[in-house]
């Protein structure tokens, strides 16, 4: 049996207060439980120091939506790899479909945050997935493949082991389209062999591959049912804190059901 992994994305949301108040229920929430489930809330950056003082009384852990690609120096605005370390944070995404393209990460980009995450001893949540036309053109396998081998693949066996792939078809992202189990189930099963390839049968099964784009305390137990399905990265179902609940209550469902 496999544990699951439900990661929250704020992305850019909730002011001061209101962050104050959902990292308090969720605190108070998961503060008695045992989970089988691993939770990670990614806040804003201004919110993350908070946040690791939250989860020092409670049972989940803190992750970053972004960091810069470069090591420190003249980049302002960035936060680095470094600093982060620095404010006990244990995990960052990287390569959220939403940074490439509105801030046009490049496959180089990432390939060097993920290098500095790890040298950090931070866990990278590696992102990928197709757009709707090369879902639509059929394309999609390539796709996601290029992504991997250009960002992550380098990678040696040892770094590999320590990062998180999830796989967020940009077409489903914050739209309602949720991909159906069917559709998410034979991406993962594709990544997870592209990782058998390359680094051999253990860490393939030992990857965590996470699903996102629209899943739901509605949804959630059927996509994480899926055999390569080892939880999710989850958007806007995160900012309440009775859905996010409900969505960690999914993933022990199916831990238990396995
Ligand atoms: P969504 O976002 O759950 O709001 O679709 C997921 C993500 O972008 O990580």
């Amino acid at each position: 049996m496999k544990n699951k992994i439900v990661a929250g994305n704020w992305k850019m949301n909730k002011t001061f207060s209101e962050a104050d108040d959902l990292l308090f229920t969720l605190a108070e929430n998961l503060k008695d439980v045992r989970l089988e489930t691993e939770v990670i809330v990614c806040p804003p950056a201004l919110y993350l120091e908070m946040a690791v003082d939250a989860s020092e009384e409670s049972n989940f852990y803190v992750g970053a939506q972004n960091v810069a690609y470069a090591e420190k120096g003249a980049y302002t605005g960035e936060i680095s790899a470094e600093m982060l370390r620095s404010a006990d944070i244990q995990f960052c995404i990287v390569g959220h479909s939403e940074r490439r393209t509105y801030f046009h990460e490049t496959d180089a980009d990432l390939a060097k945050k993920v290098d500095l995450l790890l040298k950090n001893e931070i866990v990278p949540i590696f992102c990928c997935g197709e757009r709707k036309e090369e879902r639509e053109n059929g394309t999609y396998f390539q796709v996601i493949k290029s992504q991997l081998e250009n960002a992550l693949f380098h990678l040696t066996k040892e770094e590999f082991d320590g990062t998180i792939i999830a796989y967020e078809p940009v077409w489903a992202i914050g739209t309602g389209l949720t991909a159906t189990p069917a559709q998410a189930q034979e991406v993962h099963a594709f990544i997870r062999k592209l990782v058998e390839e390359k680094y051999g049968t253990e860490t393939a099964y030992n990857t965590y591959i996470l699903y996102g784009g629209s899943c739901n305390a509605k949804n959630a137990l059927d996509l994480f049912t899926c055999n390569d399905i080892d939880g999710g990265l989850i958007g806007g179902a995160s900012l309440v804190a009775e859905d996010f609940m409900a969505i960690i209550n999914a993933a022990e469902t199916a831990i238990s059901n396995d």
